[in-house]
């Protein structure tokens, strides 16, 4: 059986990553344009504004924005039935409140997406992907605030009619449960906190608050139009428990119920027994109107996006730890586990009985052009390969219904975490380094022509 035939091979990115020309068309600042480059040793910055000391590899990134119709050239090439994109929020919002939307960004999405519709790929859009725009956080506190919830869905509605008929498949907030994760979840939520603030609590509030604008998204999307299939997007990293003692066992089972709390709400339409369990853990109280409680239900999502990279190991003692002695480890400390996707599958499938579509997966690698001008990135090749074999046993033994397989960064991209050029995850490799020098080239690597073949095959030839 394996990968049916409307199974969408493609690609994945965001706006923000690929984009450049961060103010062309008279587009806002988002939160991605104030995380400046990381120096050696030294994490990525933030500020609320942009220091002119300062890099931002965002703003140039791969100018993706004026090369969008070469790039698509080679996707195109290479089978992509489909791309996964981010539609940048202040291209459309400037500053996320105001009254009509901006027709210039509008149209730059209009043309790429005809473009790409033009040349057999079909968009798949997200619609907040760590690009919030900049002034929703330093005037209304970002999703502290339930104001943003009518920001959110205003846009959410402009970009649904006018994208109508073009575009299926949409995501709302990229890796919302990143919001609890992460220590100051800025990309993903605008957020960075007050001394007097509990983070857990401003967590709760805020992701209450992107529940209730992602619920409200579906509820539109669908009454605009009825094929519009909108789904939410997790990173979902299973964790092993480290030993058998069971309360290694019960750190892993809490460590999964933090998984769970994002996804329950936005598929099951409501804070479950989990969920409560979830709050309670983290000491949050929180009111749910009864008007609250009917978003949440109607708004339920078509399917589950997921981000696959890597696992974790649990214990009671250590907590979550990268290292399992049973893997290897790539660069950028990466654990490299098939395996793991075959587990997030069954484990988020079984719960919740919904489509999956594994719109993230990819290993970064610090790319070499050799001295014949070629990219051998043979490990790259077989990172794909073993976990397209996941895939593929999850689909024939496991019964799992998945849509597609995006891989993360189909051309070289700017890293998240670290800001660089030189993670990449491409198929296509852009001439550009971590400072910013480079002539933007695009070259295929050795991977190119094998991913090519794998989408040729639908997956029978890896
Ligand atoms: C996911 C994000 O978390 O991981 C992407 O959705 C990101 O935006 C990707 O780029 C890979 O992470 P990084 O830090 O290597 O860019």
């Amino acid at each position: 059986m394996r990968m049916k035939d409307s199974f969408l091979w493609g690609g994945a990115f965001a706006a923000n990553q690929v984009e450049g020309q961060y103010l062309a068309g008279n587009k806002g600042l988002s939160v991605a344009d104030v995380v400046a480059a990381s120096t050696v040793g030294v994490p990525r910055t933030i500020s609320n504004t942009i220091d002119v000391d300062k890099y931002y590899p965002s703003h140039d990134a791969i100018d993706f924005y004026s090369r969008f119709k070469d790039d698509i050239k080679l996707f195109k090439e290479m089978g992509f039935k489909c791309l996964r994109m981010s539609i940048s929020w202040p291209r459309i919002y400037p500053k996320g409140d105001e009254e009509h939307p901006n027709e210039e960004g509008l149209r730059f999405y209009e043309i790429l997406i005809d473009e790409l519709l033009a040349n057999n790929i079909q968009p798949i859009v997200t619609l907040s992907h760590f690009e919030m725009p900049l002034y929703l956080v330093n005037t209304y506190g970002s999703w502290r605030n339930p104001k943003l919830i009518d920001f959110f869905v205003t846009y959410s509605k402009v970009v649904f009619l006018r994208f109508k008929g073009k575009v299926r498949y949409w995501m709302t907030f990229n890796e919302i449960n990143e919001t609890m994760n992460k220590k100051e979840p800025w990309l993903q939520a605008g957020l960075k906190f007050e001394n007097d603030e509990n983070p857990n609590e401003i967590k709760v509030i805020a992701s209450h608050n992107m529940f209730l604008a992602a619920a409200k998204a579906v509820i539109i999307g669908h009454e605009i139009d009825r094929n519009n299939q909108i789904g939410c997007m997790v990173q979902y990293t299973p964790a092993y428990a480290k030993t058998t003692n069971p309360k290694d066992a019960m750190a892993r089972h809490f460590y999964y119920i933090q998984n769970q709390f994002y996804t329950d709400i936005m598929v099951k339409g409501e804070y479950t027994a989990l969920c409560l369990a979830q709050l309670k853990k983290l000491g949050v109280s929180l009111e749910i109107s009864e008007e609250e409680k009917e978003i949440l239900k109607k708004g339920t999502v078509d399917y589950i996006g997921l981000s696959y990279y890597f696992t974790y190991v649990v214990s009671e003692s250590v907590g979550i730890e990268k290292k399992n002695e049973f893997l290897t480890q790539g660069q950028w400390n990466r654990t490299l586990d098939p395996i793991g996707l075959r587990l997030a599958l069954s484990e988020l499938y079984y719960r919740y009985n919904k489509p999956l579509f594994i719109v993230e997966n990819g290993i970064p690698l610090d790319d070499q052009i050799d001295e014949n001008g070629s990219i051998n990135d043979i490990d790259r090749i077989n990172f794909f390969r073993k976990h397209i074999e996941q895939i593929q046993l999850s689909i024939d033994e496991d019964f799992v219904d998945i849509i597609g397989y995006t891989t993360w960064g189909p051309i070289d991209l700017v890293s998240v975490s670290t800001g660089e050029m030189k993670k990449r995850y491409g198929f296509i490799y852009v001439d550009k380094d971590n400072d910013g020098n480079g002539t933007l080239n695009r070259t295929k690597k050795i991977s190119f022509d094998w991913y090519k073949h794998v989408i040729e095959t639908n997956g029978k030839e890896l």
